[in-house]
């Protein structure tokens, strides 16, 4: 744990970083150049960070994931800052059962605020489609739903074999995601759309449409749009522009996401932060890609997601004039394009994105 803070105005930050496993430590490793940079350029904070080796290496070598107090220890820190969980060498849900899924559920970081937008010298997929027609904040609730954990096999091994997935919705638990959501649409257009499937899913997805209706009575001023999942999968493509601030389950706003990820340039760019908004808990930031096993250990992962996710950390931390100096030094070099990713079309490595957002920061 940290020494005790001394005692001279500047602001520390007790940073955990998770590197991960594949492009994890690599897009991390950039991202905390930029974010260390942006601290000394502001003066007035510190970022004292520790790496932890956690994930399928750690794995391989001690049979679990991290250490059986791992949460125990991530408590103790401001934030966590995650690179990605996933190897080829061990099944994915045993990773991210015993590393990702608990810090999300167990310090109850119900939301999971991933930013769908187009950034300028980015050519997005959508060809008729422009920055001002990709501006979205998706909400995903990130604690229930069909990630509850509920579930089980019966008959294993036999003929007759059954698996169970259940998918467990609280009133608590979709009152306090619409609430932000709606909290979040006022400081915003004002529309917001939630995401369901409540023709086919007739218990969990009629029950959140209902207590959505009910906050909604509390919010006459933001236009609610309700839509099926299969529709909005639909629009993101056809019509992104219909959408501002979208909040829907799990997983739904998993898929749509990557999705949304790829409407904005690619899983390279997109950026999330795990939250508790009553705080008392780190929050966790990280790209919304994975581990890419089929680019790792090249160098040349775009870090822009980890990179905009570090600035969502600084802004949660309340370093908002270094998060908006990041993200300023982001624009300015995604637009010129003097540093893409090969992802983005272009040809550089991680580390020279890196070096063109500190030397953009450098000159503002
Ligand atoms: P992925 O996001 O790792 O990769 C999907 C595609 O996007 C690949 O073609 C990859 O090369 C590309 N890509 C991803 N990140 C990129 C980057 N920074 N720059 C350029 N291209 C990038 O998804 P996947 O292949 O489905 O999953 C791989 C592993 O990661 C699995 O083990 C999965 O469970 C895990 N995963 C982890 C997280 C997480 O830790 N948050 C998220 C998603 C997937
Ligand atoms: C994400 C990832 C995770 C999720 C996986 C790796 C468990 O896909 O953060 O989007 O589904 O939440
Ligand atoms: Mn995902």
């Amino acid at each position: 744990m940290q020494p005790a803070q001394p005692n001279d105005g500047v602001r520390r930050h007790r940073i955990a970083v998770i590197g991960g496993d594949g492009v994890g430590p690599e897009v991390v490793a950039a991202g905390l150049r930029v974010l260390r940079r942006a601290a000394e350029l502001d003066g007035g904070f510190e970022l004292v960070t520790d790496e932890l080796p956690w994930g399928s290496d750690y794995y391989g070598e001690h049979g679990a994931m991290a250490p059986e107090d791992f949460l125990e220890t991530l408590r103790g820190y401001d934030a966590i800052y995650l690179g990605a969980v996933g190897s080829p060498a061990v099944p994915d849900h045993v990773t991210l059962w015993g590393l990702l899924l608990p810090i999300r559920q167990v310090f109850d970081l119900y939301v999971n605020l991933r930013p769908v937008r187009l950034m300028a010298g980015i050519d997005g997929p959508l060809r008729e489609k422009g920055v001002e027609d990709i501006q979205m904040m998706c909400v995903r609730e990130n604690t229930e739903g069909e990630y509850c954990g509920a579930g089980g096999r019966v008959h294993e091994g036999l003929d007759m074999e059954v698996g169970l997935q259940t998918d467990v919705f609280t009133r608590v638990g979709v009152e306090r995601i619409a609430r932000y959501s709606f909290e979040l649409a006022r400081t915003r257009s004002k529309r917001l759309a939630s995401v369901t499937k409540s023709n086919a899913g007739r218990h969990a997805f009629v029950f959140w449409d209902k207590i959505v209706a009910e906050v909604a009575r509390d919010y006459p001023d933001v236009e609610l749009e309700r839509v099926l999942v299969d529709a909005a999968a639909a629009h993101f493509v056809t019509d992104p522009a219909r959408f501002d601030v979208v909040v829907g389950s799990n997983l739904f706003m998993d898929v749509l996401t990557d999705l949304g990820a790829v409407i904005q340039g690619g899983m390279g760019v997109a950026a999330s932060a795990n939250v508790n908004p009553q705080g008392g808990v780190p929050g966790m930031f990280e790209p919304v890609h994975g581990s890419a096993p089929d680019i790792a250990g090249q160098g040349i992962a775009n870090p822009i997601g980890a990179v905009w996710s570090g600035a969502m950390m600084l802004e949660h931390l309340g370093e908002s004039a270094a998060g908006e100096t990041v993200r300023e030094a982001m624009e300015q070099v995604l637009e010129s394009r003097r540093a893409h990713t090969r992802d983005l079309g272009g040809t550089a490595s991680t580390s020279e994105v890196a070096d063109a957002l500190v030397a953009a920061m450098e000159q503002s």
